[in-house]
């Protein structure tokens, strides 16, 4: 049977990993588990949010996978060095990813970072960033109403653009070249995001350099898959299914329509 990418966040956020895993290694089958009866993640505590991590990790251990993708920032700052002592597997996460992604972007030094209240009270991406590069500036702002847009099925709404406004008022007269999007979610949100902070800034997102990772990190344990027909990928979710369904396959689109799917709902 042929090794899983396991990937897992609060909700659909991961999904816009996934996606960039699908485009970027298309023979890999990848499980994907959602929290979402439990998201959001942002407003728990990082014990909390430490132990639903290690619940679904536990549940996706049973499916053998090759590796584990912490395709949620929150779970990544509060869990990422404690899963990774646990499991005998590759365990990444979406921070360092993401700090290098906009370390690479950024001319002027000045960066942003958006994320959940939890991400941004860890200061984890300000350490990753400084760790890479020590003068780098960061202006980082929490954006706790974003997430819900997303997990309602809002993110295309008309409404998606006033809650973007707000959400960024904080940090959109900055000096800054580029803005980290520090919660996998906000991707579902590129185009609201991008037309309130100006052309003048990049939009991060630590999707395509996550993606990179798995891929370099089974290259050199030479794991990468070499099958011929396409992958049968698994979903699972803890909550509403047809919503979870809907937001998937439209965020998804081709990666899961050409094939065969597994839809699963799941109590933990
Ligand atoms: N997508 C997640 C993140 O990257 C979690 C968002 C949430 O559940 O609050 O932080």
């Amino acid at each position: 049977m042929q090794q899983a990418i396991a990937i897992l966040d609060s909700g659909v956020g991961g999904l816009t990993v996934a996606k960039e895993v699908m485009r970027q290694l298309p023979r890999e089958k990848i499980i994907y588990f959602g929290d979402t009866a439990r998201a959001p993640y942002g407003p728990r505590t990082p014990e909390e949010v430490r132990v639903f991590t290690e619940q679904i990790v536990d549940y996706l251990i049973q499916y053998d996978p090759k590796m584990v993708v912490i395709a949620c920032n929150t779970a990544t700052a509060a869990a990422l060095d404690y899963i990774s002592s646990k499991v005998s597997v590759p365990v990444i996460g979406v921070i360092h990813p993401g700090a290098r992604a906009a370390i690479s972007a950024t001319k002027s030094g000045h960066v942003g970072v958006i994320g959940t209240v939890g991400t941004i009270s860890s200061g984890a991406y300000t350490a990753a960033l400084k760790q890479l590069s020590p003068y780098v500036e960061v202006r980082s702002q929490a954006c706790p109403q974003l997430v819900q847009l997303v997990e309602h099925g809002l993110y295309r709404s008309s409404q998606s653009l006033k809650v973007v406004e707000e959400s960024l008022n904080g940090i959109k007269d900055s000096p800054i070249d580029c803005l980290i999007l520090g919660c996998t979610h906000y991707p579902f949100l590129m185009e609201p995001i991008q037309q309130v902070m100006g052309p003048g800034v990049k939009l991060i997102s630590s999707a395509d350099e996550t993606a990179r990772e798995v891929s370099t990190i089974l290259y050199d344990k030479e794991q990468l898959a070499s099958n011929d027909e396409s992958p049968v990928h698994q979903f699972f979710c803890t909550g509403d299914p047809i919503m979870f369904q809907r937001i998937a396959t439209e965020w998804l689109g081709d990666h899961i329509t050409r094939t065969p799917v597994v839809w699963q709902i799941t109590k933990l």
